[in-house]
């Protein structure tokens, strides 16, 4: 796992790895991975130009006004593969720690063929200072770890550190969606983002957070939630300019 010399003390709460992989997974991993998979270095920051990490690709030729997407903790990465298949004009990246995510991920991206999708795999948090200022115009957070008890909050992924990096790399306008069916973080969501001046909700009524909308496939988490008899909530932040 690649990681940047500045965060090497800080500590990662969830699971790296689960079930041993079947042997394709274990396929993909060796002959898929490296081809897909983006790598930090130690040097400048930043030094992860998104326009980059697709400029081998020649079936993806990002354009000078190509846009670049980014999930965060993507899971099993279903919801990211759809993202990427239908939105083949614009350059994807997923961050995920978990392995088995990833592999899963290298399934889908096999599955269909895709050209437009890279990965890192690691602790986003390492990966986010490494991108340009406005470098992204979607970000997704869908059902983040809760961390419900009150003394494991600090864990949890929405923190005012994390929305500062995600302000600076996200181009004025950008979407940050984020998807939770925890009560107790959707309170948190919206408190630390509400309390800025950089993201705006773009709900208007109910409606807008409680109903998922059809450009939103959903993820794992979300459906087994749902089956336990939660609600989730879909929330849409969008990035604005600074007023003073
Ligand atoms: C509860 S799961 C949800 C997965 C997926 N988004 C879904 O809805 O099915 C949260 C995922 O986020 C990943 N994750 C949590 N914090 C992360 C971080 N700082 N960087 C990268 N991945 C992270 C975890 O490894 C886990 O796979």
């Amino acid at each position: 796992m690649s990681k940047s010399p500045d965060t090497a003390a800080r500590h990662f709460y969830g699971r790296r790895h689960g079930r041993p992989l079947r042997a394709k997974l274990r396929n993909l991993v060796e002959t898929l991975l490296p081809k897909v998979r983006i790598e930090l270095t130690e040097g400048t920051v930043p030094d992860v130009d998104p326009r980059e990490l697709f400029s081998g690709e020649a079936t993806f030729a990002a354009a000078p006004n190509a846009e670049f997407w980014l999930e965060i903790g993507f899971g099993g990465g279903e919801h990211l593969a759809w993202q990427a298949e239908h939105h083949p004009e614009v350059g994807f990246i997923g961050a995920e720690y978990f392995f088995n995510g990833i592999a899963s991920l290298l399934r889908h991206i096999d599955d269909r063929q895709l050209k437009n999708l890279r990965v890192y795999e690691g602790d986003v948090r390492d990966l986010l200072p490494k991108l340009p200022d406005a470098s992204l115009t979607r970000v997704f957070i869908l059902f983040p770890d809760p961390w419900p008890k009150s003394r494991h909050n600090k864990r949890r992924l929405v923190q005012d550190e994390t929305l500062d990096e995600l302000a600076r790399v996200m181009a004025d306008g950008a979407e940050l969606r984020l998807g939770t069916d925890d009560p107790g973080y959707l309170n948190w969501m919206l408190e630390y983002l509400m309390r800025r001046d950089d993201f705006v909700w773009t709900a208007r009524g109910p409606q807008d957070w409680r109903v998922r909308t059809e450009d939103w496939p959903q993820t794992r988490y979300e459906r087994k939630a749902i089956e336990a008899g939660r609600k989730p909530a879909y929330l849409k932040f969008r990035r604005c300019r600074r007023s003073h």
